[in-house]
Protein backbone atom coordinates (compact mmCIF):
# COMPACT_ATOMS: atom_id res chain seq x y z
CA UNK A 1 0.00 0.00 0.00
CA UNK A 2 0.93 3.41 -0.82
CA UNK A 3 1.44 5.66 2.66
CA UNK A 4 -0.37 8.77 2.70
CA UNK A 5 0.46 12.32 1.56
CA UNK A 6 -2.59 14.72 1.33
CA UNK A 7 -2.03 16.93 -1.61
CA UNK A 8 -3.74 20.41 -2.37
CA UNK A 9 -3.44 21.97 -5.55
CA UNK A 10 -3.73 25.22 -5.66
CA UNK A 11 -2.00 26.15 -8.69
CA UNK A 12 -2.83 24.77 -12.40
CA UNK A 13 -1.49 25.94 -15.50
CA UNK A 14 -3.85 24.33 -17.24
CA UNK A 15 -7.26 25.84 -16.06
CA UNK A 16 -8.44 28.43 -17.81
CA UNK A 17 -8.28 30.93 -15.49
CA UNK A 18 -5.14 30.30 -14.94
CA UNK A 19 -4.02 30.16 -18.59
CA UNK A 20 -5.60 33.66 -19.02
CA UNK A 21 -3.78 35.08 -16.14
CA UNK A 22 -0.54 33.51 -17.29
CA UNK A 23 -0.81 34.70 -20.70
CA UNK A 24 -1.61 38.48 -19.77
CA UNK A 25 1.63 38.48 -18.05
CA UNK A 26 3.43 36.54 -20.78
CA UNK A 27 2.29 39.73 -23.18
CA UNK A 28 3.10 42.41 -20.43
CA UNK A 29 6.33 41.14 -19.79
CA UNK A 30 6.94 40.53 -24.01
CA UNK A 31 5.73 43.74 -24.76
CA UNK A 32 7.78 45.87 -22.19
CA UNK A 33 10.89 48.16 -23.89
CA UNK A 34 13.43 45.60 -22.47
CA UNK A 35 11.24 42.40 -22.71
CA UNK A 36 10.86 39.92 -19.61
CA UNK A 37 9.87 36.27 -18.93
CA UNK A 38 9.04 35.35 -15.04
CA UNK A 39 11.76 32.61 -14.29
CA UNK A 40 8.65 30.73 -12.23
CA UNK A 41 8.12 29.31 -16.04
CA UNK A 42 11.51 27.79 -15.87
CA UNK A 43 9.70 25.45 -13.86
CA UNK A 44 7.88 22.62 -16.00
CA UNK A 45 9.04 18.92 -15.42
CA UNK A 46 11.87 19.17 -17.52
CA UNK A 47 12.89 22.41 -16.33
CA UNK A 48 12.44 20.87 -12.48
CA UNK A 49 14.88 18.11 -14.06
CA UNK A 50 17.31 20.28 -15.82
CA UNK A 51 18.03 22.58 -12.53
CA UNK A 52 18.43 19.10 -11.05
CA UNK A 53 21.52 18.45 -13.50
CA UNK A 54 22.60 22.24 -12.54
CA UNK A 55 22.80 21.89 -8.87
CA UNK A 56 25.50 18.24 -10.03
CA UNK A 57 27.40 21.08 -12.18
CA UNK A 58 31.22 21.44 -10.79
CA UNK A 59 30.98 24.95 -11.76
CA UNK A 60 27.75 25.69 -10.05
CA UNK A 61 28.97 25.65 -6.01
CA UNK A 62 25.30 27.07 -4.43
CA UNK A 63 23.86 23.61 -3.83
CA UNK A 64 27.21 21.64 -2.62
CA UNK A 65 28.42 24.58 -0.49
CA UNK A 66 25.07 24.66 1.29
CA UNK A 67 24.71 21.28 2.20
CA UNK A 68 28.00 21.28 3.39
CA UNK A 69 27.18 23.71 5.76
CA UNK A 70 24.19 22.08 6.98
CA UNK A 71 26.26 18.75 7.45
CA UNK A 72 28.84 20.98 9.50
CA UNK A 73 26.35 22.90 11.54
CA UNK A 74 23.73 20.42 12.07
CA UNK A 75 23.58 20.07 15.56
CA UNK A 76 23.19 24.01 15.81
CA UNK A 77 20.66 23.76 13.16
CA UNK A 78 18.21 21.55 14.96
CA UNK A 79 18.71 23.58 18.17
CA UNK A 80 17.64 26.80 16.38
CA UNK A 81 14.52 24.76 15.14
CA UNK A 82 13.83 22.69 18.24
CA UNK A 83 11.53 19.52 18.42
CA UNK A 84 7.54 19.31 17.45
CA UNK A 85 7.63 22.34 14.60
CA UNK A 86 5.99 22.14 11.60
CA UNK A 87 8.63 22.30 8.47
CA UNK A 88 7.03 24.15 5.68
CA UNK A 89 9.26 23.61 2.37
CA UNK A 90 9.10 26.47 -0.01
CA UNK A 91 9.56 25.16 -3.44
CA UNK A 92 11.17 22.09 -2.03
CA UNK A 93 11.71 20.53 -5.62
CA UNK A 94 13.10 16.92 -5.28
CA UNK A 95 12.46 17.54 -1.43
CA UNK A 96 16.37 16.09 -1.05
CA UNK A 97 17.27 18.77 1.22
CA UNK A 98 14.21 18.52 3.49
CA UNK A 99 15.08 14.38 3.53
CA UNK A 100 18.84 14.95 4.73
CA UNK A 101 17.47 17.24 7.90
CA UNK A 102 15.15 14.54 8.77
CA UNK A 103 17.71 11.59 7.65
CA UNK A 104 19.77 13.36 10.02
CA UNK A 105 17.56 13.01 12.92
CA UNK A 106 16.10 16.48 12.65
CA UNK A 107 12.52 15.26 12.76
CA UNK A 108 9.19 17.85 11.99
CA UNK A 109 5.96 17.18 13.69
CA UNK A 110 4.50 17.93 10.34
CA UNK A 111 6.41 18.29 6.97
CA UNK A 112 4.22 21.05 4.01
CA UNK A 113 6.06 20.80 0.78
CA UNK A 114 5.16 23.56 -1.15
CA UNK A 115 6.05 23.32 -5.35
CA UNK A 116 4.73 25.26 -8.07
CA UNK A 117 6.02 22.16 -10.15
CA UNK A 118 2.66 19.70 -9.20
CA UNK A 119 3.67 16.96 -10.83
CA UNK A 120 7.47 16.96 -9.52
CA UNK A 121 6.12 17.54 -6.39
CA UNK A 122 3.40 14.92 -5.93
CA UNK A 123 6.43 12.64 -6.91
CA UNK A 124 9.14 13.81 -4.55
CA UNK A 125 6.69 13.76 -1.77
CA UNK A 126 5.40 10.35 -2.34
CA UNK A 127 9.32 9.06 -2.42
CA UNK A 128 10.04 11.26 0.70
CA UNK A 129 6.80 9.55 2.44
CA UNK A 130 7.75 5.96 1.36
CA UNK A 131 11.38 6.96 3.04
CA UNK A 132 10.08 8.23 5.94
CA UNK A 133 6.09 7.05 6.79
CA UNK A 134 6.10 8.10 10.84
CA UNK A 135 5.89 12.10 9.38
CA UNK A 136 2.67 13.86 8.73
CA UNK A 137 3.29 15.13 5.00
CA UNK A 138 1.23 17.77 2.87
CA UNK A 139 2.12 18.80 -0.58
CA UNK A 140 0.59 22.18 -1.41
CA UNK A 141 0.93 23.13 -5.30
CA UNK A 142 1.21 26.66 -5.37
CA UNK A 143 2.88 29.70 -6.97
CA UNK A 144 3.66 31.10 -3.30
CA UNK A 145 5.37 34.00 -5.12
CA UNK A 146 1.77 35.48 -5.35
CA UNK A 147 -0.01 34.77 -2.46
CA UNK A 148 1.18 32.27 0.37
CA UNK A 149 -2.53 30.42 1.48
CA UNK A 150 -1.63 27.57 4.09
CA UNK A 151 -4.12 24.60 4.92
CA UNK A 152 -6.38 25.90 8.01
CA UNK A 153 -5.98 23.12 9.51
CA UNK A 154 -2.22 23.86 10.10
CA UNK A 155 -0.97 24.64 13.91
CA UNK A 156 0.24 28.50 14.39
CA UNK A 157 3.11 27.92 16.56
CA UNK A 158 6.32 26.37 15.92
CA UNK A 159 6.01 27.27 12.12
CA UNK A 160 9.82 26.86 10.66
CA UNK A 161 9.40 27.94 7.24
CA UNK A 162 12.26 26.43 4.92
CA UNK A 163 14.08 28.60 2.12
CA UNK A 164 17.08 27.51 1.21
CA UNK A 165 19.28 27.38 -2.11
CA UNK A 166 19.05 30.86 -2.54
CA UNK A 167 15.88 31.59 -4.57
CA UNK A 168 15.10 34.28 -2.30
CA UNK A 169 17.33 35.89 -4.92
CA UNK A 170 14.85 35.95 -7.36
CA UNK A 171 13.16 39.14 -5.71
CA UNK A 172 14.78 42.29 -5.90
CA UNK A 173 16.06 42.91 -2.43
CA UNK A 174 12.85 45.26 -1.87
CA UNK A 175 10.57 42.59 -2.89
CA UNK A 176 12.22 39.93 -0.92
CA UNK A 177 11.55 42.49 1.98
CA UNK A 178 8.08 42.18 1.13
CA UNK A 179 8.19 38.45 0.69
CA UNK A 180 9.96 37.92 4.26
CA UNK A 181 7.58 40.01 5.70
CA UNK A 182 4.14 38.04 4.41
CA UNK A 183 6.33 34.99 5.92
CA UNK A 184 6.76 36.92 9.43
CA UNK A 185 3.15 37.46 9.09
CA UNK A 186 2.41 33.31 8.67
CA UNK A 187 4.21 32.45 12.25
CA UNK A 188 3.86 33.67 15.77
CA UNK A 189 6.74 34.13 17.87
CA UNK A 190 7.41 30.73 18.08
CA UNK A 191 7.98 30.57 14.39
CA UNK A 192 11.44 31.01 12.40
CA UNK A 193 12.78 30.67 9.19
CA UNK A 194 16.22 28.65 7.66
CA UNK A 195 16.66 30.56 4.44
CA UNK A 196 19.95 30.13 2.43
CA UNK A 197 21.43 32.74 0.67
CA UNK A 198 24.40 33.27 -2.07
CA UNK A 199 27.00 35.41 -1.02
CA UNK A 200 28.44 38.46 -3.18
CA UNK A 201 31.95 36.99 -4.18
CA UNK A 202 34.44 36.91 -7.17
CA UNK A 203 32.68 37.81 -10.72
CA UNK A 204 34.60 35.12 -12.14
CA UNK A 205 33.37 32.50 -9.88
CA UNK A 206 29.95 33.71 -10.18
CA UNK A 207 30.04 33.94 -14.16
CA UNK A 208 31.13 30.37 -14.42
CA UNK A 209 28.38 29.36 -12.00
CA UNK A 210 25.99 30.49 -14.74
CA UNK A 211 27.50 29.65 -17.70
CA UNK A 212 28.83 26.22 -17.48
CA UNK A 213 30.69 24.76 -20.69
CA UNK A 214 28.59 21.86 -20.66
CA UNK A 215 25.07 23.90 -21.97
CA UNK A 216 23.32 22.90 -18.95
CA UNK A 217 22.32 26.05 -17.58
CA UNK A 218 21.55 27.48 -21.30
CA UNK A 219 19.28 24.42 -22.07
CA UNK A 220 17.34 25.30 -18.66
CA UNK A 221 17.14 28.99 -19.52
CA UNK A 222 16.03 27.78 -23.29
CA UNK A 223 14.12 25.39 -21.96
CA UNK A 224 11.66 28.30 -20.46
CA UNK A 225 10.64 29.07 -24.11
CA UNK A 226 9.78 25.50 -25.03
CA UNK A 227 7.62 25.38 -21.60
CA UNK A 228 5.68 28.67 -22.34
CA UNK A 229 5.04 27.24 -26.28
CA UNK A 230 4.22 23.99 -24.56
CA UNK A 231 1.43 25.76 -22.33
CA UNK A 232 0.68 29.29 -23.67
CA UNK A 233 0.89 28.16 -27.48
CA UNK A 234 3.37 30.58 -28.63
CA UNK A 235 5.65 30.23 -31.45
CA UNK A 236 9.24 31.03 -30.12
CA UNK A 237 11.92 28.67 -32.50
CA UNK A 238 14.18 27.55 -29.89
CA UNK A 239 17.23 27.80 -31.97
CA UNK A 240 17.11 31.00 -32.63
CA UNK A 241 17.79 32.32 -29.01
CA UNK A 242 21.02 32.07 -27.28
CA UNK A 243 21.74 31.78 -23.53
CA UNK A 244 23.26 34.91 -21.83
CA UNK A 245 24.21 35.05 -18.50
CA UNK A 246 26.92 37.53 -16.37
CA UNK A 247 27.22 38.81 -13.01
CA UNK A 248 26.34 42.85 -12.62
CA UNK A 249 28.42 44.02 -10.32
CA UNK A 250 26.54 47.27 -9.71
CA UNK A 251 23.68 45.67 -8.78
CA UNK A 252 25.06 42.61 -7.17
CA UNK A 253 23.13 40.77 -9.18
CA UNK A 254 23.50 37.49 -11.95
CA UNK A 255 21.24 37.92 -15.11
CA UNK A 256 19.92 35.79 -17.73
CA UNK A 257 18.71 36.49 -20.85
CA UNK A 258 18.05 35.11 -23.90
CA UNK A 259 19.23 36.43 -26.98
CA UNK A 260 17.89 36.65 -30.48
CA UNK A 261 20.14 34.71 -32.80
CA UNK A 262 18.60 37.01 -35.49
CA UNK A 263 16.05 39.66 -36.48
CA UNK A 264 12.71 37.73 -35.84
CA UNK A 265 9.16 37.52 -34.82
CA UNK A 266 6.91 36.15 -31.95
CA UNK A 267 3.45 35.41 -31.48
CA UNK A 268 0.90 34.00 -28.76
CA UNK A 269 -2.26 34.02 -28.37
CA UNK A 270 -4.03 36.81 -27.39
CA UNK A 271 -7.71 36.95 -26.96
CA UNK A 272 -9.49 36.35 -29.91
CA UNK A 273 -6.36 36.99 -32.17
CA UNK A 274 -2.59 37.31 -31.67
CA UNK A 275 0.05 39.25 -29.92
CA UNK A 276 2.93 39.61 -31.56
CA UNK A 277 6.61 41.33 -30.94
CA UNK A 278 9.34 42.24 -33.58
CA UNK A 279 12.62 41.13 -32.10
CA UNK A 280 16.44 42.89 -33.51
CA UNK A 281 19.28 40.34 -33.78
CA UNK A 282 21.34 41.46 -30.71
CA UNK A 283 17.76 41.54 -28.92
CA UNK A 284 17.53 40.24 -25.43
CA UNK A 285 14.77 38.74 -23.34
CA UNK A 286 15.48 38.80 -19.82
CA UNK A 287 14.49 35.38 -17.93
CA UNK A 288 15.67 35.97 -14.64
CA UNK A 289 17.88 38.06 -11.70
CA UNK A 290 19.62 36.02 -9.05
CA UNK A 291 21.12 38.85 -6.21
CA UNK A 292 23.88 38.43 -4.07
CA UNK A 293 24.12 39.56 -0.52
CA UNK A 294 26.99 40.36 1.85
CA UNK A 295 26.18 39.14 5.57
CA UNK A 296 25.68 42.55 7.20
CA UNK A 297 23.26 43.15 4.17
CA UNK A 298 21.16 40.39 4.27
CA UNK A 299 21.08 40.66 8.35
CA UNK A 300 19.47 43.83 8.06
CA UNK A 301 16.82 42.65 5.15
CA UNK A 302 15.81 40.11 7.54
CA UNK A 303 15.53 42.78 10.43
CA UNK A 304 13.65 44.75 8.56
CA UNK A 305 11.08 42.16 7.51
CA UNK A 306 10.18 41.61 11.34
CA UNK A 307 13.28 39.05 12.19
CA UNK A 308 15.48 38.89 15.40
CA UNK A 309 17.54 36.91 16.98
CA UNK A 310 19.58 36.39 13.45
CA UNK A 311 22.28 33.70 12.88
CA UNK A 312 24.46 32.83 10.23
CA UNK A 313 26.28 29.69 9.39
CA UNK A 314 28.58 29.68 6.57
CA UNK A 315 31.50 28.08 4.50
CA UNK A 316 35.03 28.33 4.84
CA UNK A 317 35.50 30.42 1.64
CA UNK A 318 32.13 32.48 2.94
CA UNK A 319 30.78 31.78 -0.56
CA UNK A 320 27.18 31.08 0.67
CA UNK A 321 25.24 31.91 4.20
CA UNK A 322 23.01 29.88 6.07
CA UNK A 323 20.73 32.32 8.09
CA UNK A 324 18.45 31.47 10.92
CA UNK A 325 16.21 33.60 12.65
CA UNK A 326 12.99 33.96 14.43
CA UNK A 327 9.87 36.06 14.33
CA UNK A 328 10.17 39.26 16.11
CA UNK A 329 6.80 39.31 18.41
CA UNK A 330 6.75 42.48 19.09
CA UNK A 331 3.71 44.42 17.01
CA UNK A 332 1.94 47.34 17.47
C1 LIG B 1 16.86 28.28 -8.00
C2 LIG B 1 16.88 30.65 -8.16
C3 LIG B 1 18.36 29.54 -6.65
O1 LIG B 1 19.52 31.58 -8.96
O2 LIG B 1 21.02 30.04 -8.63
C4 LIG B 1 20.46 28.31 -11.45
C5 LIG B 1 18.28 29.25 -10.41
N1 LIG B 1 19.36 29.78 -12.59
N2 LIG B 1 21.11 28.53 -12.59
C6 LIG B 1 19.87 30.39 -8.87
C7 LIG B 1 19.36 29.11 -11.45
C8 LIG B 1 20.44 29.40 -13.28
C9 LIG B 1 18.80 29.30 -9.01
N3 LIG B 1 17.73 29.45 -7.98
Amino acid sequence: MQPQVKLLQLFDWDSLHEKARLREELATGLLQPQASIAPKFFYDALGSRLFEAITELPEYYPTRTEAAIFSEHLPAIGEALGTDFTLIDLGCGSCVKAGRLFHAGLLPARYVAVDISVDFLRDSLHKLKRELPAIDMTGLGLDFTDELQLPAELPPQKRMFFYPGSSIGNFSPPEACTFLKRLAGQMDATGGLLIGVDLIKDKAVLDAAYDDPLGVTAAFNRNLLRHVNARLDADFAIGDWQHLAFFNEADARIEMHLVARRELDVSWPDGAGRGSRHFAAGERIHTENSYKYSPAGFRTLLSAAGFTDIRMWTDPRAWFGLFFARQAATRT
